[in-house]
């Protein structure tokens, strides 16, 4: 991804994850989305009373990127404290629009890119639309 477009989304994931709702964990998860047509989708995780309910930051992104008519994803940021990995179920989601765009993984806290991951590799094997 070029370092430009990079750091604008690492931007956007950022304004994101200060509006995530955690009061429970209190750990806050902000995610960017860029697109094949340029356009950017972001989303916080929201977390629920009902613990089970609360949706996860990249799956957020993901449903906004759909709503915006976005299907073919270039690249992806999630910021949180510690720059984790995506669980397994956002993994599932991000892998249906797309297994060779990079996911960028940054602290909140320095704002360094902890990993880069290529989407394949974060899901082998995945369940897909041709199966
Ligand atoms: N969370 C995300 O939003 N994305 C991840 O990749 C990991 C976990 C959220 C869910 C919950 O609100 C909090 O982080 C703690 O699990």
């Amino acid at each position: 991804m070029q370092l430009k477009f990079e750091d604008e989304l690492i931007q956007r994931a950022m304004e994101a994850q200060r509006k995530a709702y955690a009061p429970y964990s209190e750990f806050l998860v902000g995610a960017a989305i860029r697109t094949s047509d340029g356009a950017i989708a972001t989303g916080c995780n929201v977390e629920n009373a009902s613990y089970g309910l609360t949706m996860c930051a990249e799956r957020a992104a993901i449903f906004a990127m759909v709503n915006h008519g976005g299907r073919e994803i270039e690249s992806v940021v999630i910021v949180s404290r510690g720059g984790v990995t995506p669980c397994g179920a956002c993994r599932q989601v991000l892998a249906e629009f797309g297994l060779n765009y990079p996911v960028v993984l940054v602290d909140s806290e320095t704002g360094a890119v902890q990993a880069r991951w290529l989407m394949r590799d974060l899901l082998p094997g995945a369940f897909r639309l041709s199966n």
